[in-house]
């Protein structure tokens, strides 16, 4: 993992604070009830930069037409916020340094299963902590910790793994009792994320898929399965094997279809992002709507994009740099696939 990205240098001497959107390659879902998933942090997607002293911790998202404050009896975004700004109180942030009016730009739609909330909170945690000169706080755990309280406003028990790519970016495998382990990938990775305008209702979702495995035994086989591919997919990056992990995400797409959390649209932009010649598409996140990533050859990604933005209400095209080994091959830095070239 990039974990000498979280910590901007200071250009200009403006302090900013900075976090990754996420996607889940592989394992959503099954990640709650404790299985590992692949998660990739994606980069230049949240940036807080301070707009002076404020009555109270208020924050604006310009891209989004947001605009709240902190305040614990307000709606859910204002409620995050309170819960965050309570959390940089209990870790000796002065209230002089949290009572700020923050400004954000956004480079991911808000909810649409890219981590946008754990990204926002996670931005904003790191710019209030180096105004307060607190660089201790900047480090993935214990920013990842800071943000516990408002993603719990939002989403209810969350397994944490918005939390933790927001903060570290790069790829891992992450489990809610190992946390996240960066996972070394040799390729540099194209990723597509597409998505379909739906809003998403991510907790009615996880709720859908938790009662679904108590009551069948299919669903319970379906996770599992979920489950077993991020491990699967996991070794198949580590060995550049990107249409292996592509076939991956394509089986994944349908276990997630046939436990009912994809939709019609979603469905369209998976077959539109194979058509294109993806390795592999899938829906991220908890479903219902959102987004779906696609892993491309990185020839088609420019044209692929194009076609994309056509169809999808919002697209993106994001490349995660890849380096050191090959095991049992030669060393390769930021190419093509070895099994892919
Ligand atoms: O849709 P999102 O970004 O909230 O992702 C949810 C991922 C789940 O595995 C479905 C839930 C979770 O808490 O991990």
């Amino acid at each position: 993992m990039h974990n000498e990205r979280y910590i901007p240098s200071n250009n200009g001497g403006e302090p900013v604070g900075l976090a990754f959107g996420k996607a889940i390659l592989l394992g959503e879902h099954a990640v709650v009830l404790g299985a590992p998933a692949l998660v990739v942090g994606l980069p230049d997607c949240m940036t807080a930069r301070d707009g002076g002293p404020a009555e109270t911790l208020s924050v604006s998202v310009e891209p989004w037409g947001l605009s709240i404050e902190a305040d614990a009896k307000e709606d859910l975004g204002s409620r995050a916020l309170s819960a965050l700004d309570d959390a940089l109180g209990e870790a000796g942030v002065p209230r002089t340094s949290r009572d700020r009016r923050v400004l954000v730009s956004a480079g991911v739609p808000p909810r649409a299963g890219l981590g946008s909330s754990a990204a926002l909170a996670i931005s904003v945690g790191r710019l209030v902590a180096r105004l307060a000169g607190r660089e201790d706080l900047l480090a993935p755990k214990k920013s990842a910790e800071l943000v516990k309280g408002s993603e719990t406003v939002f989403h209810g028990r969350p397994s944490g793994v918005d939390a933790a790519a927001a903060a570290t970016g790069g790829v891992g495998a992450f489990a809610r009792s190992l946390g996240l382990t960066p996972v070394e990938h040799p390729s540099t990775i194209h990723l597509l994320i597409a998505s379909s305008g739906e809003r998403p209702p991510a907790r009615e979702m996880v709720q859908h898929v938790s009662r679904l495995a108590e009551r069948t035994t299919a669903a319970r086989r379906q996770l599992s399965q979920l489950g077993d591919l991020a491990i699967a997919g996991a070794s198949l990056l580590i060995r550049s094997n990107l249409r292996g992990l592509g076939e991956a995400m394509n089986e994944a797409h349908s276990l997630l279809s046939k436990l009912g959390v994809s939709t019609k649209e979603l469905d369209l932009l998976v077959e539109e992002c194979r058509l294109g010649g993806a390795f592999g598409a899938k829906l991220t996140g908890a479903g219902g709507g959102g987004c779906v990533v696609a892993l491309c050859p990185p020839d088609k990604a420019e044209t692929m994009l194009c076609r994309l933005q056509k169809t999808a209400s919002w697209a993106r095209h994001f490349v995660i740099e890849g380096g050191g080994e090959v095991p049992g091959g030669s060393a390769r830095r930021g190419r093509g696939s070895r099994e892919d070239d």
